[in-house]
């Protein structure tokens, strides 16, 4: 007889992002400043991610703070980092205990030298993690990210490592920040904005999307399985046909479009 394992049953997908989008409209509702927001945000994030892993769900990408994001006033944009040390060390022990590998993309060169530290130095110590890979984004900007990868490229190319030729969406994608991480599976945006706000672009080719007027801090257990549940409904094509879908046997779990193997 089988146990009644929480991570027994297949996980409902491989990758889950989110754009964790209305801190500032839930605090302004109550009459709180911003940060109050951001601080409540961060339970939202804890909740998450204990149900990730319980879920069995490989990979976790959370928007942090976007590469716009820095235009925002001073005072916001320090205590926003503040709160992200102070998350890492109130997690850590859990990150530890529970298998939960970090993994930061974004241009880190534009984030202070202690936040740069604190952050090598999680992503060292979890890196034998192999429940979940939590991967956040900071000074995050899908555009910038596929600009710095152009930039590897054409100082490779320079250097006469690379050939033009064959050289394919898959070998440029293992240029982004992202390299290893499969595509996300489902992409989830809180807060009312219908919009991807320059998140994993090129990643998110084939993602799927859920929109909910959601404000962050409130997006708890619940608010993630209506989610789920809806993505559990959608068909995903990958620009093939249903009848080329149903025959098929390999089907892209990491939501790969199959065409690129056809290209
Ligand atoms: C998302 O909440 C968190 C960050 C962008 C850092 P916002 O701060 O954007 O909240 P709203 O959109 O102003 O309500
Ligand atoms: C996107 O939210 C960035 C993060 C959630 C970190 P924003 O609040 O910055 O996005 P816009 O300005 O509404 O597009
Ligand atoms: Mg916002």
């Amino acid at each position: 007889m089988s146990k009644q394992g929480q991570n027994e049953s297949k996980p409902p997908l491989q990758h889950l992002a989110i754009i964790m989008d209305g801190n500032g409209r839930w605090a302004k509702k109550k009459g709180l400043p911003r940060i109050a927001g951001h601080h409540q945000g961060v339970q939202a994030v804890v909740q998450v991610v204990d149900e990730c892993v319980k879920l069995g769900i490989g990979y976790l990408s959370l928007f942090a703070f976007s590469s716009e994001n820095w235009g925002r006033p001073k005072q916001e944009v320090d205590a926003l980092m503040e709160l992200l040390l102070q998350f890492l060390v109130s997690q850590r022990q859990k990150m530890l205990d529970n298998g939960i590998r970090l993994r930061v993309i974004g241009d880190r060169s534009r984030l202070s030298e202690s936040v740069c530290r604190a952050l090598t130095a999680a992503e060292t110590e979890t890196a034998a993690g192999r429940t979940l890979t939590m991967i956040l984004a900071l000074s995050y900007g899908g555009r910038d990210e596929i600009l710095r990868a152009a930039k590897k490229l054409a100082a490779q190319t320079a250097q006469g490592r690379i050939d033009l030729q064959s050289f394919d969406s898959k070998q440029f994608s293992a240029l982004l920040d992202t390299q290893d991480i499969p595509e996300p599976d489902l992409l989830i945006r809180t807060s009312g904005e219908r919009r991807i706000s320059n998140f994993l672009l090129w990643q998110a080719a084939y993602s799927e999307l859920y929109f909910t007027d959601v404000l962050w801090p409130d997006f708890d257990t619940r608010e993630l399985h209506r989610a789920l549940e809806d993505y559990r409904q959608r068909k995903r094509r990958f620009g093939l046909t249903d009848d080329q879908l149903d025959s098929s046997e390999t089907l892209q779990p990491q939501g790969e479009n199959p065409l690129n193997s056809v290209s």
